[in-house]
């Protein structure tokens, strides 16, 4: 029998033709045995998100997906409302046949994968944000982040959005998992996922050589709900993406791991690794987890 595998990406950008291309060919590689996690900014467009899903689960088992910022912003689809986006977008993984929700996957031994939804927490909820302070330049991330442009929400939505999208979880959470568990969300899980080293150095480090000293990342990168899901869930592996910047740890038990695709600028100037235009291989049902 073919060992199942499961395959991870996150932030493929299809838009950029390179990136969409690079997905086929590998989808078309064969995969007929695999589960495949695409954690979120795959393109705006929904006919090109539809030909994305069309394509991939013809050649895979199991294809999940969540939506990231991207998938939500309503600049030219029509849609009233990003909730309204997310409505459709939840439509075509049904018609599609891609998932949103847990799945059991492998024969030999078997592991949970579990689709998270989640938004990023700003510096107004201190419970739950990632914020990180740069005292050193002035923050000008609302003019400069897409988001705040492209995405649009119905008035009558008064909590934070990701305490929202968190809700929207807890059903899938409720259920009892009694295999290991690979959960997955666009957003980041915790702060210190933001730097590659400790944040103190980080920001020393920034100050000096930072590109982009008006813009604050922090303020939208993440929230600390998803990591209190994850440690509800048990989850041994949790797959993040959207910062576009490739990173492995190991932190209180869980290893958090971000596969992103990224622009082809970026991989040209080295933001993100080359080997990520291809997902990456994080388990195996013959020898178990991989990474
Ligand atoms: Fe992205
Ligand atoms: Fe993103």
């Amino acid at each position: 029998m073919i060992p199942t595998r499961v395959w991870a990406i996150s932030d493929i950008h299809i838009d950029y033709q390179e990136n969409f291309d690079r997905m086929l060919e590998f989808a078309r590689r064969g995969h007929r045995a695999d589960a495949l996690i695409v954690a979120g900014d795959a393109t705006d467009r929904l006919d090109r998100l539809g030909e994305l899903f069309r394509e991939l689960v013809s050649h895979f088992r199991q294809v999940l997906f969540v939506p990231g910022n991207h998938e939500l912003w309503v600049r030219r689809s029509g849609h009233e409302d990003s909730l309204q986006k997310l409505q459709a977008i939840r439509a075509l993984c049904a018609n599609t046949g891609v998932l949103m929700e847990p799945v059991l996957v492998g024969q030999y031994q078997k592991v949970w994968l579990v689709p998270m939804l989640s938004w990023y927490d700003d510096k107004d909820q201190p419970a739950h944000s990632l914020f990180v302070e740069k005292d050193y330049a002035e923050d000008r991330t609302d003019e400069m982040w897409g988001d705040f442009v492209h995405a649009r929400w119905p008035q009558h939505m008064t909590q934070p959005l990701a305490q929202f999208f968190a809700a929207a979880n807890e059903p899938h959470l409720a259920q009892p998992f009694q295999h290991p568990v690979i959960s997955f969300s666009h957003f980041l899980p915790r702060q210190d996922l933001i730097f590659h080293k400790p944040v103190v150095e980080a920001l020393a480090l920034a100050s000096k050589y930072d590109p982009l000293p008006e813009f604050n990342f922090s303020r939208v990168a993440g929230s600390r709900r998803i990591d209190e899901q994850i440690r509800r869930l048990g989850s041994t592996l949790h797959i993040y993406g959207h910062q576009h910047r490739n990173r492995r740890r190991h932190l209180d038990g869980v290893t958090y791991l971000s596969h992103c695709m990224g622009y082809p600028k970026e991989r040209q100037r080295g933001h993100v690794a080359h080997e990520a235009v291809e997902p990456l291989c994080v388990w195996r049902d013959d020898t178990g987890f991989v990474v």
